[in-house]
């Protein structure tokens, strides 16, 4: 019986020894100490020993060899599990140390650098930058550009309210039409001036829609402005932002703040036409908001998405990554 315990005890401490992965280790572990291991069967002879010094002399030696063999199997555990970890580590990880190595400038941010073509392109057309708040009142934002309470095109604005003044008068701008009637207010025509800025929109952010996104309004008053300087405007644009190679073209449509109003497309040298915003000539009603008198002055809007120049511009299949902050997806920009 010893005999068979000490040669269950090197069998096994040899198979330790050559066992190559923790999966090995354990194997050995069920075929030595497992229901049907080695060590359990002897162990389970023990009672058909004739004596009493038989079984002891007996028991004692299998629980040496089951010490024996049970930290052998701790140890060889041990190296492999600290092994596997070292191989897993590597394969994960991540060296947040990269960019500190290397130190490199900054850059503007992608819509930051569309925001500032489009301000350098329109400035290079003779207008002016202004801005205008975030925060507006109800009047600026819709009343004032036509939209009285309850006019059915508020629908399509999804408008966050802020808890401040009487319920209702206080908005996140949803667009940045709101700055036309602030410049008409602070300057006499004539007027030249482009309007860029942050908007708020009360919507689930997709693939080509966010909650906070960027516009950039354009408003020309004088004298004797028509239709055609609209559509002179939106090409020149075209050509000096996109290239030479691009053109526009001008669609009807509806906006409450301008009559006629229109949405302008760009086509590309290859032919397709892609949509990029809104226009038209200036609502009596909206110069007279701004203090400007409809019969001695017109003139035309524009609208379109900042956020948008930019996707398109590089191909961003989906815009939320701009805002995700991944600096592998901003550092291509
Ligand atoms: N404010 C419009 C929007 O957010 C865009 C727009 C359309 C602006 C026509 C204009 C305009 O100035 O004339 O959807």
């Amino acid at each position: 019986m010893i005999e068979q315990i000490r040669a269950a005890r090197d069998a096994a401490l040899a198979s330790l020894a050559s066992a190559a992965s923790s999966d090995d280790v354990r194997t050995v572990e069920l075929e030595v100490l497992g229901r049907k291991g080695t060590l359990t069967d002897l162990k389970a002879g023990l009672g058909r020993l004739p004596t009493v010094e038989a079984k002891k002399a007996a028991g004692q030696a299998l629980n040496d060899a089951t010490a024996e063999v049970s930290a052998a199997l701790a140890a060889r555990l041990g190296e492999f599990r600290r092994a596997e970890r070292e191989v897993q580590l590597h394969a994960e990880r991540l060296d947040l140390t990269e960019v500190l190595r290397a130190p490199r400038r900054g850059h503007a941010h992608v819509v930051t650098q569309a925001w500032q073509r489009l301000e350098d392109v329109f400035v290079g057309l003779g207008f002016q930058v202004a801005e205008g708040p975030e925060v507006e009142t109800d009047w600026y934002n819709f009343e004032a550009l036509n939209m009285p309470a309850a006019h059915p095109a508020r629908s399509m604005h999804d408008t966050f309210y802020v808890d401040h003044g009487p319920p209702g008068s206080t908005v996140l701008r949803t667009h940045t039409s709101p700055v036309q009637i602030r410049v008409m207010q602070t300057m006499p025509p004539p007027i030249y001036m482009v309007m860029p800025g942050r908007v708020f929109r009360n919507e689930t952010a997709d693939a080509t829609h966010l909650a906070v996104f960027h516009q950039i309004e354009g408003l020309v008053i004088d004298r004797g402005i028509t239709l055609a300087d609209l559509a002179g405007t939106i090409e020149a644009f075209t050509k000096a932002f996109f290239g030479p190679g691009f053109g526009s073209r001008l669609r009807p449509s509806y906006f409450p703040f301008t009559e006629p109003s229109a949405e302008f497309d760009i086509q590309t040298p290859s032919g397709s036409w892609m949509e990029l915003g809104g226009c038209g000539m200036v609502h009596p009603n909206v110069l007279r908001a701004g203090g400007i008198d409809p019969e001695e002055y017109s003139g035309f809007a524009f609208g379109f998405g900042i956020d948008r120049m930019a996707k398109e511009r590089h191909a961003i299949n989906d815009v939320r990554e701009m805002y995700a902050n991944d600096i592998r997806f901003v550092e291509q920009f």
